[in-house]
């Protein structure tokens, strides 16, 4: 567990690697808050959680999209009691602990076919649901999320020997300078993302701020679980997956300097979530 001493020495650790998210300036450190240089924008540290999160704006133009929107969406466990119902459905929810299971299996096998890191960000970190399958890979964990109750429900239940930094933070607007962070983890936030371009953007920033590897998940659209939901559309009308293939993970890869080395599906039936190791050139 980590006091208030621990916790100023790891901020002062990272500080330098930080960036404002709205301008990529650099800060200045005053008591409770960062001041961006450049652009003068403000940033509060409460509770030991840096508040770097910029909310998206808002729709410009309605869409035939039937769910929540990124903006909606990144609403939805900013109270504390929110981001609790979600987590202790994944703690309660027999098929939900197994493919926690599964996916603490992947992530063992991902990290550990890289070097060990020295800071690794976790970029949706949820409320710490797979932060315990991360930590013993780094020095230092950054648990981030767009919904300060999320992440507070994280500081609450994730505690671990494993040095550790809160921050909200949006995963399209990353609040660090270029490869800065030796690795980044991605999980489940882009097939919450409606527009492809989204997507994209997800991918590429995150491949922005990684020094040496990504792990991102996304849904993908040749699973059999997405032909499946595809071919029974027109009886049961659910809205269609923000899907991706896994040649298009791979082309953007490309384009940013990265390569594609590892795809695993989460599970070849029960799901159609890939988990995606990119590593930089
Ligand atoms: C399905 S949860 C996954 C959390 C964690 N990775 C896990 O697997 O347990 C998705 C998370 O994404 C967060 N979120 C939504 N939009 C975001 C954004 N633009 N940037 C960062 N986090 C976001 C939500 O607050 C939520 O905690
Ligand atoms: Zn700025």
């Amino acid at each position: 567990m980590q006091n208030n001493h621990a916790a100023e020495r790891n901020l002062s650790d990272i500080q330098d690697l930080l960036a404002c998210p709205a301008c990529r300036g650099i800060f200045e450190r005053k008591i409770d808050t960062l001041v961006c240089r450049a652009c003068g924008n403000v940033y509060f540290i409460r509770e030991g959680v840096l508040m770097l999160a910029v909310l998206g704006e808002a729709e410009t133009k309605p869409s035939a999209h039937q769910g929540p929107t990124r903006e909606s969406y990144q609403q939805e466990y900013q109270q504390l009691d929110a981001a609790a119902g979600y987590n202790l459905k994944y703690k309660q929810h027999v098929f939900k602990r197994w493919s926690t299971q599964r996916e603490f299996r992947l992530l063992d096998r991902l990290l550990s076919s890289q070097p060990r890191s020295h800071t690794l960000l976790e970029l949706p970190c949820g409320g710490g649901r797979l932060s315990s399958a991360m930590a013993k890979f780094t020095d230092l964990l950054i648990e981030a999320d767009i919904a300060m109750g999320q992440v507070q429900y994280s500081q609450q239940h994730s505690r671990m020997e494993t040095a550790q930094i809160w921050m909200t933070a949006s995963a399209l607007h990353i609040p660090f300078r270029d490869a800065v962070v030796d690795g980044v983890v991605c999980i489940r936030l882009c097939h919450h993302l409606h527009k492809p371009e989204e997507r994209e953007q997800l991918v590429v920033e995150l491949l922005r701020v990684a020094r040496r590897f990504v792990i991102v998940t996304f849904f993908d659209y040749n699973s059999m679980k997405n032909i499946i939901r595809r071919m029974r559309q027109p009886i049961h009308r659910k809205r269609q997956k923000y899907t991706m293939t896994v040649s298009e993970v791979d082309a953007i890869a490309r384009r940013h300097n990265a390569r594609l080395e590892a795809c695993p599906m989460l599970s070849w039936i029960g799901s159609g979530h890939r988990y995606a190791l990119l590593v930089k050139s």
